[in-house]
């Protein structure tokens, strides 16, 4: 079988990147109307989700929980497999039964499957009622696309990536934690993946500019930040005076703020010096998510992963010796186009040496417009089915003796609020992103305690203040 083209994919624009700033200067039209904000996906679209909310904000909507008392409906949408179209294409479904009743309704979808032209014929010939289409790019074009709102189809998205906006306004989810972007897009063309077309190059904030906002949020009484982006160890390389991760973290880090944190880590930029960063600040959390994707080489090769399986393992390696106590996990596809039964036990054979604190897997799905979409492929999704249940076993196996190693340790929780699932508890992450049930009281919320795990199960601990 023939490697996919790569460097075909990687189509990019010489378009420089300007950093420019938000202006917020909005009539607030819509007091006493309701907005119902919807979000599909990653970190990314989390976040890009409390910058729209903001802006249904400043326009003077208030948000509702209740998809039927909305005025307007925001879907921000994934595109990264199968599975989150087809949940989208459902709940626009029911959008459209409301807009029977309401025609005042305003109908709005961002995000990623924007970026998909596919998608946006799609809606353009069989979804009519949907009143507006704004892409990743250009978010901050929200409020003036609702303003002038004709009930008649608007598509406003760019083909090519945008610039790089400073001064944005937030709504955000918690008082306690925050997302920080620190980069935009991703350049590295993964055969299997949307991201690099949906979120165009990457495109790095200035250091600067990232130490300001954690130090806004620092006063404000935040106890984390998450530094986000598609692929945080290449941050800066694309910065006219070139930063690196480490010296970013490591500045993070001094700021003071309790606890810093990353997410995502590709292993083919992770450096010793990044480790040997995270190893020497007690505020950086001892957890990274490191994807492998698979464990056969012949597969990361197709996959265009640019590190084999011993590489993976020596970066693994390197990790836990320097990093004290530190949990990782991973992402893992199954069923790659034409992946054999060896190939996959060399997937079951890494989770085994690794013995993962958490793993994400998915069966693969075909995106239009990437090369591994043309790859034909021989496996039965029957097959492909088996061997996500076979993964899963495992990966499960693992999480659960990881978490049963702490049961009756004290660990240090960061007490975020009250348990969906239990009112009469507490919740919150680890240091090493473990989540925890806890008993204690309402004041705890906000604060890092010490608890004691009581009892570990595969996704989850619960313990009791101490
Ligand atoms: N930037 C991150 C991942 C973003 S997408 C990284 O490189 O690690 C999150 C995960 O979705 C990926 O790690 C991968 O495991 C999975 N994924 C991406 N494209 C996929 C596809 N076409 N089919 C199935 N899973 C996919
Ligand atoms: Fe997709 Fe992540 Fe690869 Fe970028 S690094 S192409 S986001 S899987
Ligand atoms: Fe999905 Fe876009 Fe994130 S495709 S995973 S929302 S970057």
């Amino acid at each position: 079988m023939n490697l996919p083209d790569l460097n075909k994919a990687r189509i990019r624009t010489d378009k420089k990147v300007e950093f420019k700033n938000n202006s917020y200067n909005f009539p607030k039209a819509f007091e006493g109307k309701k907005f119902f904000l919807k979000t599909y996906g990653c970190q990314m679209n989390v976040h890009d989700s409390e910058e729209i909310r903001k802006y249904l904000e400043l326009l003077g909507f208030s948000e509702t929980k209740e998809l039927t008392m909305a005025d307007i409906v925001v879907l921000n949408t994934c595109a990264i497999r199968e599975n989150a179209h087809d949940k989208v294409f459902g709940y626009l479904g029911r959008c459209k039964h409301l807009k029977h009743e309401n025609p005042d309704l305003l109908i709005c979808l961002g995000g990623c499957m924007s970026q998909e032209e596919s998608v946006v014929n799609e809606i353009k010939n069989k979804h009519p009622y949907v009143d507006i289409i704004f892409g990743t790019h250009n978010i901050n074009e929200l409020p003036k696309l609702i303003l002038e709102a004709k009930h008649k189809q608007d598509i406003e998205v760019y083909s090519i990536e945008g610039d790089v906006y400073e001064n944005v306004l937030y709504s955000r989810d918690s008082k306690i934690t925050a997302w920080v972007n620190i980069m935009y897009g991703c350049d590295k063309f993964c055969t299997y993946c949307i991201v690099p077309y949906t979120r165009g190059k990457q495109r790095s904030r200035k250091l600067s500019d990232i130490l300001t906002e954690v130090e806004e949020l620092k006063q404000n009484n935040y106890q984390e930040v998450t530094l986000l982006g598609q692929n945080v160890n290449a941050y800066g390389k694309d910065l006219e005076e070139p930063e690196t991760f480490a010296n970013l973290l490591e500045k993070v880090a001094q700021t003071g703020i309790p606890r810093v944190r990353f997410v995502t880590s590709h292993p083919w930029d992770f450096t010793s010096e990044m480790i040997d960063v995270i190893a020497k600040y007690d505020n950086i959390m001892p957890y990274i998510h490191l994807p492998i994707q698979s464990g056969s080489d012949r597969i990361l090769k197709l996959m265009g992963r640019r590190y084999t399986k011993e590489e993976y393992l020596r970066l693994f390696n390197e990790i836990k010796e320097k990093i004290k106590n530190v949990s990782i996990t991973t992402d893992i596809i199954v069923g790659f186009p034409n992946e054999t039964e060896e190939d996959f036990l060399e997937t079951l054979d890494i989770v085994k040496k690794c013995q993962f604190d958490g793993a994400f897997t998915f069966i693969y799905s075909p995106r239009e417009g990437t090369p591994a979409s043309l790859i034909k492929d021989n496996v039965s999704l029957k097959e492909k089915e088996s061997r996500l249940a076979r993964l899963n076993e495992l990966v499960n196996q693992y999480s659960l003796a990881n978490n049963r190693k702490l049961e009756g340790k004290l660990v240090p929780v960061l007490i975020l609020g009250i348990s969906e699932k239990d009112k009469n508890k507490l919740y919150g992450y680890t240091d090493t992103m473990k989540l925890v049930n806890v008993s204690g009281d309402k004041s705890l919320i906000g604060q890092i305690v010490n608890v004691k795990i009581l009892a570990a199960k595969s996704f989850s601990l619960d313990g009791v203040s101490e």
